[in-house]
């Protein structure tokens, strides 16, 4: 999915993540957060979210705004603990957004932390885990044809979802 998030003095950011998790309190993506992302989300957490299906009967977008608070730490840990021992050395190796001098640099850390951790369980890094993203605006659009696509958005107000449609 794209995440967009902005500055605090407005300018704004996009790029894609992986959309893990879908329930009832919202959806969830993983990533370091002392990326630039986290950064921005720090600074405000308001964030925007859109996904697109092209290939659905008719395609489809669902565009979701709200809000993104940090997972509780044990929910960041449950997911670590299922990745790949050499994604893991890779979130401590990673130092997600600022500038790598060369390639050498990152194969140069991955091998201190598999030296660190030989032997043992590689632990979640704080600086790594997931975002909650907490939906206030949910809009599904779907092509139709001459492009009078449909278009319903939802709202939340008060706690309660109030839907209606959009011109095209
Ligand atoms: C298909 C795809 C999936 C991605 N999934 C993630 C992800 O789940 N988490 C993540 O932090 N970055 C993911 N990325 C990388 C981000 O797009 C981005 O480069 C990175 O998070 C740094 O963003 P930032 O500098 O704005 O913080 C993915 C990129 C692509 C193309």
């Amino acid at each position: 999915m794209t995440v967009a998030t902005a500055e605090a003095g407005g300018r704004v950011h996009a790029r894609i993540v992986l959309l893990k998790t879908l329930d009832e309190r919202g959806l969830t993506f993983f990533t370091h957060y002392e990326s630039d992302k986290g950064a921005q989300l720090a600074a405000n957490p308001l964030i925007a979210l859109c996904l697109h299906w092209k290939w659905l009967d008719p395609p489809a977008q669902v565009r979701i705004e709200g809000h993104a608070e940090k997972l509780p730490a044990r929910e960041s840990d449950a997911y670590f603990a299922t990745r790949e021992r050499l994604s893991q050395i890779g979130a401590w190796a990673s130092l997600q957004s600022r500038t790598l001098p060369d390639r050498a640099a990152l194969q140069a850390r991955v091998r201190e932390f598999e030296r660190k951790f030989e032997g043992r369980e590689v632990p979640r890094p704080d600086e790594w885990g997931g975002y909650l993203v907490v939906p206030e605006m949910v809009e599904f659009w779907y092509a139709g044809a001459h492009r009078w696509n449909e278009r319903e958005r939802w709202d939340r107000v008060d706690g309660t979802w109030r839907g209606r449609m959009l011109y095209p």
